[in-house]
């Protein structure tokens, strides 16, 4: 870590994989901004930190998918901090739990693609222009299987996750030469709120997000590709 430690904004800090990310990158010394919707969550996460480590990270509430709601995020995180380096894309909803695609809502279709894709994206785009004049910055993106195969009964959240892995490889061949990386991370099946939901009747063991972290931590360091992180090819090698 530089003397002037870098920014790291986290997007779904409060729950699950998110709260893990931002336990473990404020002991590595990054300096964090923490997003949610929910303020409850996300303050309790931001007073652990700073009891654990005495550093206050930035606590901002509010919903990704809401242009509003990202351009203040951002404009207040860089009065804040003057400079982002990491974005990590991590929250996302599942919609209803398991229903095939016949049943399926067309307001959870669209609400999980609004928070799942749009969501992403206008975090990405808002936070791109200070990384590219900075002239570096990375951009993590949390994907699953499920981007890669349709699952029965998953719905929109699969297609979600579909629409995303193309996102970030658009993006990653639109910066190539930009000193901004793109990053997708499949972490594996978790043991979280959003797991219970997509699998109510799990009778198998599920891994932990801690498990998860050095995928992140893999690709912080990486030069360049690859593009995609999997917790399962990771395990096989
Ligand atoms: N759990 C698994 O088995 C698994 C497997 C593969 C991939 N993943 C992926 O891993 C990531 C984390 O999942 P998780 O299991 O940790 O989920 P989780 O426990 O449900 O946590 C999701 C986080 O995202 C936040 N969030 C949701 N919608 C938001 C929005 N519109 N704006 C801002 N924040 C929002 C939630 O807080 P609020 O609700 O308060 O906003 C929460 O902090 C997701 O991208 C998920 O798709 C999970």
């Amino acid at each position: 870590m530089t003397e002037q430690a870098n920014v790291m904004m986290i997007i779904g800090a409060s729950k699950g994989l998110g709260r893990q990310l931002a336990l473990h990158f404020s002991q590595k010394g990054y300096r964090l901004v923490l997003v949610a919707r929910g303020e409850k969550n996300l303050k309790a996460v931001g007073e652990e930190i700073q009891l654990r480590s005495g550093k206050e990270p930035l606590v901002l509430q509010g919903d990704m998918s809401q242009e509003e709601d990202v351009e203040r995020i951002v404009s207040v995180a860089l009065a804040h901090y003057h400079r982002i380096d990491v974005l990590i894309n991590n929250a996302s909803v599942f919609g209803p739990g398991p229903s095939v695609l016949l049943d399926y809502p067309t307001d959870s279709f669209s609400d999980v693609l609004l928070t799942n894709v749009v969501g992403p994206f206008l975090m990405t785009r808002q936070v791109l222009p200070t990384m590219l004049a900075q002239g570096s910055g990375v951009v993590l993106t949390v994907t699953s299987e499920a981007g890669q195969t349709g699952f029965a009964e998953w719905g929109a959240y699969g297609i979600s996750k579909f629409a995303v892995e193309g996102m970030i490889q658009t993006w990653a061949d639109e910066l190539e030469e930009s000193g901004v990386r793109m990053h997708l991370i499949d972490p594996g099946e978790m043991d979280t709120e959003m797991h219970a939901i997509a699998v109510p009747d799990c009778d198998y063991p599920l891994a932990r997000p801690a498990d998860a972290i050095p995928l992140f931590e893999r690709a912080l360091h990486l030069e360049k590709s690859p593009l995609r992180i999997a917790a399962s090819e990771e395990e096989s090698e």
